[in-house]
């Protein structure tokens, strides 16, 4: 994998390892735990793994909040097991991204330690400290999760800024010694042989700092920070010395958890980009409002979705390249949030693969999205271990939704929907792991939704088999990499079919998705006889109108 964009031809798995597998028996995924289903992904046809943060940390927000860069977490096993996880990988040909969280550390960290105990040390200077005479915050934005971004330390008029929990100060990236350290440690990785990074909270390292009290947008009399914090100008120049020190001497893959607008994709992403690529928000995100609060979802339709999705793909490619996901750690179930809950099935399932894997760009595989997990319900608030989801909760409670309205609305998007256990088998604990007790609930619908049930019989797990197949090794393969993306939009088109081609010279692909629970009638331009595959057992024969089954997908072929 040394050729100069390997990773366009990648199939990325994300693992979050808490919830993977456990090899011993504590109730906590586990490095070896991974290293055991290497087989299994190896199988599966993906050849490059996301890992969710591993990093000594408090685990106050999932590992996002890293103690120790250098150091794997005791839990998730030692830093031995890490490196020979690397090399099995390397083994099957799999490479491994590491997930690089430089916006902000633990307040465990050492740097933040000295800093608290020390106003004067260097490591003050590490981080975003103001003084205020009257002992008010500097100002009133609103962190990510709810509530003031800035912390007093204790006995003190001194407070810290925190886009996210208060147990994770940003960092001051105006600090050269800091920035030093930070491509010290990225290289220390990048040496061990990982195949790159996905990066987290990267648009947020600079910061327009400004002090006194904004008009609030919420009723905490708080503000959405992001338009302080968000793809500041000047970010630029941190994220080219990052790139040309770091990935860029590794040829590492590099994918930007990054909402860029238009104007700055070409520099993020373009011939000599500061990434790879970029994760979208549009799509996944398309059932929160801008103020981030899930508990006023936003309801869409699948034309929005068409829209978002078509946008989001003829703007991409225009620029460079692109990443597609269906879902993270960040989401809920796929299924859950796209298809009503009564028409979940093996169709609607199969056809979002299908939506999704055809698109242009790396393909991200959320653990368990292949084979077709769901989301949990919980019983009580405290189930949820997700700080996100409690912050969520507090914010409905104090807009005056009851207990019970803030906890159904809040269980829906929660987090920790996509956090649970993996389903493995039939075994105790969907065999994740021999514990009493798990970190965190199996979801009991793993008697009908598990890897062991789905090798046997038609299945989604065989589809996306199937679909990673044809990307990584087929007739279609360069089409479905390399083919450029056109919507498919026929006259009189049904508002909930979504189709589209992918070109590449002469060989065309012309993907079809009944995206609703009854028939629809499709034109289909002529030319196309050979179906690449399809969610039901139906010959295609060359019928110029199609009548689509409810959640039908279909992609055919022509070279001509
Ligand atoms: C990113 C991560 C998310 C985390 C946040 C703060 O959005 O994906 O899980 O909570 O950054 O690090
Ligand atoms: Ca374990």
């Amino acid at each position: 994998m040394n050729k100069k964009d390997w990773w366009k031809e990648a199939v990325v798995y994300q693992i979050y390892p808490k919830s993977f597998q456990d090899s011993n028996g504590d109730g906590i995924g586990d490095l070896r735990g991974i290293i055991q289903r290497l087989d299994y992904l190896k199988n599966l046809g993906i050849n490059v793994i996301w890992l969710c943060p591993v990093y000594q940390s408090p685990m106050d927000d999932g590992g996002y909040d890293i103690s120790d860069y250098y150091h794997v977490h005791s839990m998730f096993g030692t830093d031995e097991d890490m490196d020979e996880l690397i090399r099995k990988a390397d083994e099957l040909g799999i490479k491994i991204l590491m997930d690089l969280v430089v916006n902000h550390t633990s307040d465990e960290h050492k740097w933040f330690q000295e800093a608290l105990k020390n106003p004067d040390s260097k490591y003050a200077d590490y981080y975003i400290f103001r003084e205020t005479e009257d002992g008010n915050p500097p100002n009133n934005w609103r962190s990510y999760f709810g509530g003031p971004a800035w912390t007093k330390v204790e006995g003190t008029n001194r407070f810290y800024l925190h886009e996210f929990s208060e147990k994770q100060p940003d960092l001051n990236w105006e600090n050269r010694e800091l920035r030093e350290e930070i491509y010290q440690m990225v290289n220390y990785w990048l040496d061990k042989g990982l195949g790159g990074f996905r990066i987290d909270a990267i648009c947020n390292i600079k910061k327009r700092l400004e002090f006194g009290t904004f008009q609030p947008d919420g009723e905490d009399g708080l503000r959405y920070i992001g338009d302080w914090v968000l793809n500041q100008p000047g970010i630029e120049v941190f994220l080219k010395e990052l790139n040309e020190r770091t990935f860029r001497l590794h040829n590492s893959m590099t994918v930007a958890e990054a909402n860029v607008p238009e104007e700055l994709l070409n520099q993020f992403i373009g011939e000599e980009g500061f990434f790879s690529m970029v994760f979208d928000f549009s799509y996944a995100d398309i059932d929160v409002p801008d103020t981030g609060e899930w508990f006023r979802p936003r309801q869409f339709t699948i034309s929005e979705l068409r829209k978002n999705i078509f946008d989001s793909q003829k703007m991409v490619q225009e620029k460079g390249w692109g990443a597609v996901y269906l879902e993270n750690h960040d989401q809920n179930r796929s299924v859950n949030k796209y298809l009503p809950e009564k028409e979940i099935n093996y169709y609607s399932k199969t056809m979002l693969a299908s939506l999704f894997l055809f698109l242009r760009g790396t393909p991200f595989i959320y653990q368990g999205q292949e084979i077709g997990m769901e989301n949990i319900r919980m019983d009580t608030i405290e189930d949820y271990d997700d700080i996100a989801t409690h912050g969520q909760y507090h914010r409905a409670l104090k807009a005056g939704l009851s207990e019970k309205e803030a906890f159904d609305i809040v269980a829906k998007r929660s987090r920790d929907n996509s956090r649970t256990p993996m389903q493995w088998n039939l075994s105790k604990n969907a065999g994740f792991s021999n514990a009493e007790a798990t970190w965190m609930k199996v979801n009991p619908n793993f008697t009908k939704i598990n890897v062991t049930c789905q090798q046997k019989t038609d299945s989604v797990l065989r589809f996306y088999k199937k679909l990673i197949g044809l990307r990584q090794e087929s007739k279609y393969s360069s089409v479905m990499v390399n083919g450029a993306f056109l919507p498919y939009e026929a006259e009189d088109e049904d508002a909930s079919v979504i189709a589209y081609q992918r070109i590449l010279e002469k060989e065309r692909l012309l993907v079809i998705h009944n995206f609703q629970n009854c028939e629809s009638m499709i034109k289909i331009p002529e030319g196309y006889k050979e179906k690449a595959i399809g969610n039901y057992d139906r010959e295609y024969l060359g019928e110029t109108c199609y009548c689509l089954k409810p959640y039908e997908c279909m992609a055919l072929y022509k070279s001509q």
